[in-house]
């Protein structure tokens, strides 16, 4: 059955939590579908899972188009869910419908991701008003990264705590269909799940959110430039690599691979002919 906003808001009212994954590519989309994940992601973290770059700022509309249609190739009932990067959206309300439209038109998203709370109402509007589910990010908004003076936890004082759950209730107001609260201390994340009716899907914000999302390099290992304190390694998927890796130059270097089994057959009367 197809994930839609409708499915993902019935979870949080039945008490089913709600599961998501970063994706970025069509194989990777296909194993997270067969096994039954909610919504996959086309984060802008692929600016550093991906493309390497130190933070989400330079990721670009083309590069989160380019991954997202390869997604929702393999994404048969995964809701695709794909992220507005850094300055498609803060720069006009315009910027905002064109660029969602985008997402959804080119990209074949079902709804895009954006930060930010009572501020970017007027975008969440807006591009909710065009028909585009909106998912609001609050909380630790990596594209606040320069902001913030680093990726710190958000909401620790109580200024900062109230403005969070003043963030999430506007949110919801404007039309958003669910919100992430990416590092997020428990207490607080459990007020706001309490608080408003739309799901929240938590990043370092405790299991107390109506759902999860991680970026899978991290999950499974990948991705080792740094571990957040929030992320659980399910699998060293890493260090798998990395032998199959050494295994292939090995057997490449001895010419044990490529085997009789991996090679193609000609008659030897075809290769008589050539030299007769
Ligand atoms: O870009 C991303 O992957 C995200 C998640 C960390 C929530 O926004």
């Amino acid at each position: 059955m197809k994930n839609t906003v409708t499915s993902l808001q019935k979870q949080k009212i039945e008490g089913d939590k709600i599961t998501m994954l970063t994706c970025y590519d069509y194989s990777m989309a296909k194993l997270m579908d067969e096994v039954g994940i909610n919504m996959l992601l086309i984060g802008d973290s692929l600016g550093q899972v991906i493309l390497g770059y130190e933070d989400t700022l330079s990721v670009t509309m083309d590069d989160i188009i380019h991954h997202t249609r390869a997604v929702s190739r393999g994404a048969s009932n995964a809701f695709v869910l794909a992220d507005l990067p850094f300055m498609s959206y803060q720069t006009s309300i315009y910027d905002s419908v064109l660029n969602a439209g985008r997402l959804m038109k080119e990209g074949r998203a079902n709804g895009v991701k954006l930060e930010g709370g009572v501020k970017i109402c007027p975008q969440i509007q807006a591009i909710v008003d065009a028909s585009i589910p909106v998912c609001a990010h609050i909380g630790l908004t990596p594209q606040s990264v320069n902001a913030f003076g680093g990726f710190k936890v958000q909401g620790k004082t109580e200024q900062a705590a109230r403005q969070l759950i003043e963030d999430a209730k506007a949110v919801e107001a404007a039309g958003a269909f669910m919100v992430v609260l990416e590092g997020v201390p428990a207490k607080l994340a459990e007020i706001v799940s309490q608080e408003i009716n739309i799901p929240t899907i938590g990043i370092g914000a405790s299991a107390s959110c109506d759902g999860q999302v991680l970026v899978y390099q991290d999950m499974l290992a990948i991705f080792s430039d740094f571990k957040p304190k929030f992320v659980k390694q399910f699998a060293n998927v890493g260090e798998i690599m990395k032998d199959a890796f050494q295994d292939y130059i090995t057997e490449v270097k001895e010419g044990s691979f490529p085997g009789k089994e991996h090679t193609f057959t000609i008659s030897d009367e075809v290769i008589d002919k050539l030299y007769g």
